[in-house]
């Protein structure tokens, strides 16, 4: 996968994608809105890969949020399709991705940054990094999903004060607050991030495609996640997986699961 805007490595299952713009601490262009999008519709497709990790270039940023330079002299027709389709290719596609995304959040998560990072399943961070939405500060409000998002993460009056204050938490103020699952070293983000990814790997992805269906029915519209979870744990006794993972347990072994 050859991108201008990422890059895209493939390895023991984990597909790590960077957003590479570092001069311009990583934040998201028309050009890698698209790109991540191409990139996670390869990813979607290849069997090999199980499980995908999300992080920025650099030392400073993860993704210091769109790039206002863009957006900058947008109509108000521009601003609503930008949010539009950027929630659609990239943040909703991301959160409702059939593969565990995990965010690996190595420095400024800003705005748009903090917004793909709430869109993936869930978050680790290294302790420089800083998250926050600034969008009033600039006379916009976040428009990637991160006004619903923050709530559901660190609920309603934490999401408010940080929305309304434009201001920045510490990594270990993410962490008590549920914005972030752990906080660690730089040096050990990404094999902290590799550890779990593997952790998660051994177990039936079938299942974990149907897990992920049903959490999210509990945060979509008219959708009623309990109907959603029974009708994936249904499915779940279709599948070789069940017959697998059942069937090592009674004969005392390991799994060893097609992933069908
Ligand atoms: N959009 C476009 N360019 C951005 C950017 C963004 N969201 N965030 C940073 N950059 C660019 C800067 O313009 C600068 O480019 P230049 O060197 O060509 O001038 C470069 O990235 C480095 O940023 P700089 O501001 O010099 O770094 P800093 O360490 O002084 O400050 C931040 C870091 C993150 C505090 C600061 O860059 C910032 O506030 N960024 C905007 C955050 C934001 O409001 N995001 C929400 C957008 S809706």
């Amino acid at each position: 996968m050859n991108f201008k805007n990422i890059l895209v490595n493939q390895e023991n299952g984990i597909a790590t994608v960077t957003i590479n713009r570092p001069t311009k601490l990583n934040a998201l262009n028309k050009l890698t809105i698209e790109e991540l999008h191409e990139a996670l519709v390869q990813i979607e497709m290849q069997e090999t890969i199980k499980v995908v990790i999300l992080t920025g270039s650099g030392e400073k940023a993860f993704v210091a949020g769109a790039d206002i330079s863009e957006f900058a002299h947008f109509s108000v027709n521009d601003g609503g399709r930008l949010a539009a389709k950027g929630q659609e290719m990239v943040f909703d596609f991301i959160e409702n991705f059939s593969k565990p995304v995990i965010a690996a959040v190595n420095g400024f998560a800003l705005g748009g940054g903090l917004e793909l990072a709430m869109a993936c399943h869930f978050r680790m961070a290294s302790d420089n990094a800083k998250m926050g939405l600034p969008e009033v500060s600039l006379g916009v409000i976040p428009g990637y999903g991160g006004t619903q998002r923050l709530p559901q993460l660190v609920g309603k009056g934490k999401a408010m004060e940080l929305i309304m204050t434009a201001g920045m938490i510490s990594a270990d103020e993410a962490l008590n607050c549920g914005l972030v699952n752990h906080v660690t070293t730089p040096e050990d983000l990404l094999p902290l991030t590799q550890k779990i990814a593997h952790k998660i790997m051994r177990n039936s992805l079938v299942a974990i495609r149907g897990a992920i269906k049903a959490v999210n029915a509990c945060y979509t519209d008219g959708v009623n996640g309990y109907e959603t979870e029974v009708e994936a744990f249904g499915n779940c006794f279709g599948t070789e997986d069940f017959k697998e993972g059942t069937t090592a347990f009674l004969e005392k072994r390991k799994a060893d699961f097609p992933g069908r």
